[in-house]
């Protein structure tokens, strides 16, 4: 029998860094969910369609191929044959994710893909309703969080190492929005599973984090 994590957490608490870590060492598959909404995102950005356009986006969705590949462990996201896992990073496609995320008949477009990768394989998959929707019978859930100045500052703190020229106040008021939006929509809004176990890494740092999670997972799915 395969083991599903599910980590839902809001913007920038270090979900995808700290679920790649943990399924690398314990062998694990890691679906990074966010990334297919951001495929979408790109998609109706590049082609001039209203990320809060319910209606055109819905019928976007019948020119738009995403699959995922993994290269070395590292998953790729492939927008209609052409790797796109680069340009879904881009600061304008975050909101333009969390538009289309609000979106019912994007969250059932996305719905088997997601589901599909646990049915074979111990999965670490992270995302807003992984616990809560996509797979509710996860052997283990976790909601990852971390205050929100501390997330921004992090964030903040990246991309300034990446050379980006950005405001905290604009980074931290972007990140409220996200969250906001991400947790006040109707469809499959982020929060805690009842089941989940909250982990806060506010006081933590990236190594500290890693830990803490891989002893959660671990002692949840008794390994
Ligand atoms: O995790 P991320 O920042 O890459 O996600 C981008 C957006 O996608 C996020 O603002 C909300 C949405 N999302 C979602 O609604 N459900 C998921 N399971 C994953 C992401």
């Amino acid at each position: 029998m395969s083991i599903a994590v599910a980590i839902d957490g809001p913007v920038g608490a270090g979900k995808s860094t700290i679920a790649k870590e943990c399924a690398n060492r314990l062998g694990f598959i890691y679906v990074d969910t966010g990334a297919m909404y951001r495929g979408i995102g790109l998609y109706c950005v590049r082609n001039g369609i209203g990320t809060r356009d319910g209606a055109a986006v819905e019928d976007a969705l019948s020119q738009i191929k995403i699959e995922i590949t993994l290269q070395d462990g590292t998953q790729h996201i492939i927008l209609n044959g052409a790797d796109v896992s680069e340009e879904i990073r881009l600061p304008e496609i975050s909101m333009a994710a969390s538009d289309v995320s609000a979106i019912p008949a994007v969250r059932a477009f996305l719905l088997d893909l997601q589901r599909g990768f646990a049915d074979n394989n111990n999965v670490i998959m992270d995302g807003r309703d992984i616990g809560t929707v996509v797979l509710p019978d996860a052997e283990v859930k976790i909601y990852l969080t971390a205050g929100d100045e501390i997330r921004a500052k992090r964030r903040y703190d990246e991309l300034v190492a990446k050379g980006k020229v950005v405001k905290y106040e604009d980074v931290l008021a972007d990140l409220r929005q996200r969250d906001y939006n991400d947790m006040h929509r109707e469809t499959a809004p982020l929060k805690q599973a009842e089941d989940a176990v909250l982990a806060d890494t506010s006081e933590l740092d990236f190594d500290g984090s890693v830990t803490l999670i891989e002893n959660i997972i671990k002692s949840k799915a008794g390994m």
